[in-house]
Protein backbone atom coordinates (compact mmCIF):
# COMPACT_ATOMS: atom_id res chain seq x y z
CA UNK A 1 0.00 0.00 0.00
CA UNK A 2 1.35 3.53 -1.15
CA UNK A 3 0.99 6.27 1.20
CA UNK A 4 1.55 9.64 -0.98
CA UNK A 5 1.44 12.96 0.47
CA UNK A 6 1.75 15.06 -2.72
CA UNK A 7 0.26 15.83 -5.89
CA UNK A 8 2.32 15.44 -8.39
CA UNK A 9 3.41 11.61 -7.39
CA UNK A 10 -0.42 10.61 -6.81
CA UNK A 11 -0.94 11.69 -10.28
CA UNK A 12 2.08 9.64 -11.64
CA UNK A 13 0.85 6.73 -9.32
CA UNK A 14 -2.75 6.77 -10.96
CA UNK A 15 -1.54 7.25 -14.42
CA UNK A 16 -1.51 4.53 -16.05
CA UNK A 17 -4.45 2.85 -13.76
CA UNK A 18 -7.93 2.31 -15.72
CA UNK A 19 -10.56 1.52 -12.96
CA UNK A 20 -9.93 3.56 -9.98
CA UNK A 21 -12.32 3.94 -6.91
CA UNK A 22 -12.45 6.65 -4.29
CA UNK A 23 -13.22 6.58 -0.83
CA UNK A 24 -12.62 9.96 0.79
CA UNK A 25 -12.59 9.96 4.88
CA UNK A 26 -11.44 12.52 7.33
CA UNK A 27 -9.69 9.27 9.03
CA UNK A 28 -10.45 8.23 12.42
CA UNK A 29 -11.52 5.09 10.55
CA UNK A 30 -13.86 2.35 11.50
CA UNK A 31 -16.20 -0.11 10.43
CA UNK A 32 -18.51 1.90 8.55
CA UNK A 33 -15.60 3.58 6.76
CA UNK A 34 -14.05 0.10 5.94
CA UNK A 35 -17.86 -1.09 4.46
CA UNK A 36 -17.36 1.56 1.77
CA UNK A 37 -13.70 0.24 1.62
CA UNK A 38 -15.15 -3.32 0.63
CA UNK A 39 -17.72 -2.20 -1.92
CA UNK A 40 -15.02 0.14 -3.21
CA UNK A 41 -12.58 -3.53 -3.61
CA UNK A 42 -15.91 -4.57 -5.59
CA UNK A 43 -16.26 -2.38 -8.10
CA UNK A 44 -12.75 -1.51 -9.09
CA UNK A 45 -9.40 -2.76 -9.83
CA UNK A 46 -7.44 0.26 -8.18
CA UNK A 47 -8.82 1.81 -4.41
CA UNK A 48 -7.77 4.99 -3.01
CA UNK A 49 -8.54 6.12 0.65
CA UNK A 50 -8.18 10.13 1.25
CA UNK A 51 -7.53 10.74 4.74
CA UNK A 52 -7.68 14.66 5.24
CA UNK A 53 -9.65 16.71 8.40
CA UNK A 54 -11.36 19.40 5.84
CA UNK A 55 -10.86 22.92 7.58
CA UNK A 56 -13.43 24.08 4.98
CA UNK A 57 -16.18 22.23 6.69
CA UNK A 58 -15.92 23.08 10.49
CA UNK A 59 -17.53 25.96 11.56
CA UNK A 60 -14.96 28.26 14.02
CA UNK A 61 -17.21 27.27 17.04
CA UNK A 62 -16.62 23.26 16.15
CA UNK A 63 -13.90 20.42 17.04
CA UNK A 64 -11.76 20.94 14.16
CA UNK A 65 -8.69 20.80 16.59
CA UNK A 66 -10.17 18.04 19.17
CA UNK A 67 -11.19 16.12 15.63
CA UNK A 68 -9.77 12.77 16.92
CA UNK A 69 -6.78 11.50 14.18
CA UNK A 70 -5.37 8.33 14.19
CA UNK A 71 -3.07 7.98 11.32
CA UNK A 72 -1.20 4.98 12.07
CA UNK A 73 -3.87 3.03 13.32
CA UNK A 74 -5.96 3.93 10.12
CA UNK A 75 -3.01 3.08 7.94
CA UNK A 76 -2.56 -0.72 9.30
CA UNK A 77 -6.67 -0.88 8.54
CA UNK A 78 -6.18 -0.02 5.19
CA UNK A 79 -3.15 -2.35 4.62
CA UNK A 80 -5.27 -5.04 6.04
CA UNK A 81 -8.17 -4.51 3.30
CA UNK A 82 -5.36 -4.52 0.85
CA UNK A 83 -5.86 -0.83 -0.56
CA UNK A 84 -3.93 0.83 -3.08
CA UNK A 85 -3.08 3.98 -2.51
CA UNK A 86 -3.55 6.69 0.72
CA UNK A 87 -3.66 9.98 -0.23
CA UNK A 88 -3.16 11.86 3.17
CA UNK A 89 -2.45 15.59 1.88
CA UNK A 90 -1.89 18.22 4.48
CA UNK A 91 -3.22 21.79 4.39
CA UNK A 92 -0.53 23.86 2.37
CA UNK A 93 -0.69 20.60 -0.02
CA UNK A 94 -4.28 21.10 -0.56
CA UNK A 95 -4.54 24.98 -0.12
CA UNK A 96 -1.45 26.36 -1.30
CA UNK A 97 -3.62 30.01 -1.73
CA UNK A 98 -6.43 30.73 0.42
CA UNK A 99 -9.47 28.88 -1.28
CA UNK A 100 -11.61 31.38 -2.32
CA UNK A 101 -13.36 29.91 -5.27
CA UNK A 102 -16.18 27.63 -3.57
CA UNK A 103 -19.22 25.82 -4.58
CA UNK A 104 -22.22 27.16 -4.77
CA UNK A 105 -25.30 25.10 -3.67
CA UNK A 106 -29.04 24.75 -4.03
CA UNK A 107 -31.21 25.85 -1.19
CA UNK A 108 -31.52 22.29 0.21
CA UNK A 109 -27.72 22.46 1.54
CA UNK A 110 -28.80 25.29 3.94
CA UNK A 111 -31.89 22.73 5.42
CA UNK A 112 -31.21 20.11 7.94
CA UNK A 113 -27.47 20.19 8.71
CA UNK A 114 -27.01 22.69 6.83
CA UNK A 115 -29.17 25.44 9.03
CA UNK A 116 -27.30 24.41 12.12
CA UNK A 117 -23.67 24.22 10.14
CA UNK A 118 -23.69 27.21 8.19
CA UNK A 119 -21.52 26.53 5.32
CA UNK A 120 -20.71 22.84 5.93
CA UNK A 121 -22.01 21.61 2.84
CA UNK A 122 -20.14 24.20 0.87
CA UNK A 123 -16.96 23.22 2.92
CA UNK A 124 -17.93 19.39 1.52
CA UNK A 125 -18.33 20.05 -1.62
CA UNK A 126 -15.38 22.46 -2.46
CA UNK A 127 -13.04 19.09 -1.12
CA UNK A 128 -14.58 16.53 -2.78
CA UNK A 129 -14.75 18.44 -6.15
CA UNK A 130 -10.77 18.97 -5.58
CA UNK A 131 -10.21 15.71 -4.42
CA UNK A 132 -12.13 14.78 -7.39
CA UNK A 133 -10.33 17.02 -9.77
CA UNK A 134 -7.03 15.49 -8.34
CA UNK A 135 -7.71 11.59 -8.16
CA UNK A 136 -9.84 11.50 -11.15
CA UNK A 137 -11.55 8.11 -10.16
CA UNK A 138 -14.05 6.14 -11.96
CA UNK A 139 -16.03 5.24 -8.69
CA UNK A 140 -16.84 7.49 -5.59
CA UNK A 141 -18.32 5.67 -2.48
CA UNK A 142 -20.13 7.62 0.39
CA UNK A 143 -22.25 6.44 3.47
CA UNK A 144 -25.87 6.89 4.10
CA UNK A 145 -24.17 7.86 7.54
CA UNK A 146 -24.32 11.52 5.70
CA UNK A 147 -27.41 11.26 4.00
CA UNK A 148 -27.66 14.76 3.37
CA UNK A 149 -23.98 14.84 1.91
CA UNK A 150 -24.57 11.64 -0.09
CA UNK A 151 -27.81 13.77 -2.11
CA UNK A 152 -25.63 16.79 -2.51
CA UNK A 153 -22.76 15.06 -4.03
CA UNK A 154 -24.93 13.64 -6.32
CA UNK A 155 -26.68 16.66 -7.68
CA UNK A 156 -22.53 18.19 -7.45
CA UNK A 157 -22.11 15.33 -9.67
CA UNK A 158 -24.52 15.60 -11.81
CA UNK A 159 -24.63 19.43 -12.64
CA UNK A 160 -20.84 19.32 -12.96
CA UNK A 161 -20.78 16.53 -14.96
CA UNK A 162 -18.36 14.85 -13.30
CA UNK A 163 -17.24 11.01 -14.90
CA UNK A 164 -17.76 9.43 -11.95
CA UNK A 165 -20.25 7.15 -10.60
CA UNK A 166 -21.46 7.77 -7.54
CA UNK A 167 -22.37 4.30 -5.18
CA UNK A 168 -23.61 4.58 -1.92
CA UNK A 169 -22.93 2.32 1.45
CA UNK A 170 -25.32 1.61 4.40
CA UNK A 171 -25.21 2.81 7.62
CA UNK A 172 -22.86 0.49 10.23
CA UNK A 173 -24.71 0.30 13.57
CA UNK A 174 -22.99 -1.02 17.08
CA UNK A 175 -24.83 -3.74 18.35
CA UNK A 176 -27.09 -1.40 20.30
CA UNK A 177 -28.12 0.57 17.01
CA UNK A 178 -25.70 3.68 17.40
CA UNK A 179 -24.57 4.38 14.32
CA UNK A 180 -20.91 4.15 14.21
CA UNK A 181 -19.28 7.59 14.07
CA UNK A 182 -15.80 9.46 15.05
CA UNK A 183 -17.79 11.35 17.10
CA UNK A 184 -19.31 8.75 19.34
CA UNK A 185 -16.12 8.54 21.23
CA UNK A 186 -16.12 11.74 22.35
CA UNK A 187 -19.60 10.04 25.10
CA UNK A 188 -18.75 8.99 28.31
CA UNK A 189 -19.98 5.96 29.61
CA UNK A 190 -23.73 6.98 30.29
CA UNK A 191 -24.27 9.03 27.37
CA UNK A 192 -22.87 6.28 25.11
CA UNK A 193 -26.03 4.12 26.52
CA UNK A 194 -27.99 7.00 26.41
CA UNK A 195 -26.93 7.24 22.60
CA UNK A 196 -29.40 4.61 21.16
CA UNK A 197 -32.16 6.37 21.90
CA UNK A 198 -31.82 8.76 18.88
CA UNK A 199 -32.11 5.93 16.69
CA UNK A 200 -34.98 4.22 18.75
CA UNK A 201 -36.61 7.44 18.39
CA UNK A 202 -36.05 7.13 14.76
CA UNK A 203 -37.82 3.73 14.53
CA UNK A 204 -40.60 4.33 16.78
CA UNK A 205 -41.52 7.05 13.68
CA UNK A 206 -40.98 4.70 10.97
CA UNK A 207 -43.42 1.78 12.79
CA UNK A 208 -46.17 4.97 13.64
CA UNK A 209 -45.74 5.67 10.17
CA UNK A 210 -46.82 1.54 8.68
CA UNK A 211 -49.68 2.22 11.69
CA UNK A 212 -51.29 4.59 9.62
CA UNK A 213 -50.23 7.98 11.16
CA UNK A 214 -49.68 10.58 8.85
CA UNK A 215 -48.84 13.87 10.61
CA UNK A 216 -45.96 13.93 9.91
CA UNK A 217 -45.12 16.77 11.78
CA UNK A 218 -47.23 15.40 14.91
CA UNK A 219 -44.29 12.24 14.68
CA UNK A 220 -41.44 14.59 14.48
CA UNK A 221 -42.77 16.78 17.46
CA UNK A 222 -43.83 13.84 19.88
CA UNK A 223 -40.08 12.03 18.99
CA UNK A 224 -38.39 15.55 19.65
CA UNK A 225 -40.43 16.02 22.58
CA UNK A 226 -39.43 12.42 24.03
CA UNK A 227 -35.50 12.92 23.27
CA UNK A 228 -35.69 16.45 24.91
CA UNK A 229 -37.53 14.70 28.37
CA UNK A 230 -34.27 12.95 28.45
CA UNK A 231 -32.31 15.63 28.30
CA UNK A 232 -31.50 15.69 24.48
CA UNK A 233 -31.09 19.19 22.28
CA UNK A 234 -32.49 18.36 19.40
CA UNK A 235 -31.88 20.47 16.32
CA UNK A 236 -33.67 18.73 14.19
CA UNK A 237 -35.89 15.46 13.06
CA UNK A 238 -37.64 15.31 9.76
CA UNK A 239 -39.80 13.28 7.45
CA UNK A 240 -38.29 13.92 3.96
CA UNK A 241 -38.87 12.69 0.89
CA UNK A 242 -35.94 10.69 -0.11
CA UNK A 243 -35.59 11.90 -3.52
CA UNK A 244 -35.94 15.45 -3.47
CA UNK A 245 -35.60 15.39 0.76
CA UNK A 246 -38.49 18.13 0.58
CA UNK A 247 -40.78 17.69 3.94
CA UNK A 248 -42.73 14.88 2.78
CA UNK A 249 -46.40 14.47 1.81
CA UNK A 250 -49.02 12.03 3.18
CA UNK A 251 -48.38 10.15 0.01
CA UNK A 252 -44.99 10.09 -0.48
CA UNK A 253 -43.54 6.50 -0.46
CA UNK A 254 -40.35 6.99 -0.64
CA UNK A 255 -38.91 8.66 2.94
CA UNK A 256 -36.50 8.98 4.85
CA UNK A 257 -36.11 10.67 8.41
CA UNK A 258 -33.27 13.05 8.93
CA UNK A 259 -32.42 13.68 12.47
CA UNK A 260 -29.57 15.47 14.98
CA UNK A 261 -29.45 16.18 18.25
CA UNK A 262 -26.96 16.48 20.87
CA UNK A 263 -26.34 14.53 24.18
CA UNK A 264 -24.13 16.60 26.73
CA UNK A 265 -21.59 18.56 24.09
CA UNK A 266 -21.88 15.64 21.46
CA UNK A 267 -23.73 15.92 18.24
CA UNK A 268 -24.88 13.06 16.69
CA UNK A 269 -26.68 12.84 13.66
CA UNK A 270 -29.00 9.74 12.25
CA UNK A 271 -31.08 8.83 9.89
CA UNK A 272 -33.53 5.58 8.57
CA UNK A 273 -35.08 4.94 4.96
CA UNK A 274 -38.22 3.70 4.98
CA UNK A 275 -41.02 2.93 2.08
CA UNK A 276 -44.86 4.36 3.79
CA UNK A 277 -46.32 0.84 2.49
CA UNK A 278 -49.71 2.86 2.66
CA UNK A 279 -49.00 4.36 -0.95
P1 LIG B 1 -16.04 11.03 7.36
O1 LIG B 1 -16.95 11.50 8.43
O2 LIG B 1 -14.70 10.49 7.72
O3 LIG B 1 -16.82 9.92 6.55
C1 LIG B 1 -16.26 9.34 5.40
C2 LIG B 1 -17.31 8.47 4.75
O4 LIG B 1 -17.68 7.42 5.65
C3 LIG B 1 -18.61 9.26 4.43
O5 LIG B 1 -19.08 8.90 3.15
C4 LIG B 1 -19.55 8.81 5.54
O6 LIG B 1 -20.92 8.86 5.18
C5 LIG B 1 -19.09 7.37 5.74
N1 LIG B 1 -19.51 6.86 7.06
C6 LIG B 1 -19.24 7.39 8.28
N2 LIG B 1 -19.84 6.66 9.26
C7 LIG B 1 -20.49 5.65 8.63
C8 LIG B 1 -21.31 4.56 9.09
N3 LIG B 1 -21.58 4.36 10.39
N4 LIG B 1 -21.82 3.71 8.16
C9 LIG B 1 -21.58 3.91 6.83
N5 LIG B 1 -20.80 4.91 6.33
C10 LIG B 1 -20.28 5.77 7.23
O7 LIG B 1 -17.91 12.44 5.47
C11 LIG B 1 -16.77 12.87 5.60
O8 LIG B 1 -15.78 12.21 6.30
C12 LIG B 1 -16.31 14.17 4.96
O9 LIG B 1 -17.41 15.07 4.90
C13 LIG B 1 -15.70 13.98 3.55
C14 LIG B 1 -16.71 13.40 2.55
C15 LIG B 1 -14.46 13.08 3.62
C16 LIG B 1 -15.25 15.37 2.99
O10 LIG B 1 -14.33 15.96 3.85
Amino acid sequence: MKIIENIEALRSTLKNEENIAFVPTMGNLHEGHLSLIRIAKKHADFVVVSIFVNPLQFLPSEDFNQYPRSFNSDCNMLRNLDVDLVFAPNDKILFPVPQEILVLLPPVANKYEGEFRQGFFCGVATIVLKLFNIIQPDIAIFGKKDYQQLHIIRLMVQQFNFAIKILDGEIVRATDGLALSSRNQYLNNAQRLEACNLYQALQSIVNEVKNGHSNFSFLEKKATDKLSERDWKVDYISILDKRTLLPAQANDRELVILAAAQIGKTRLIDNIEFINEHY
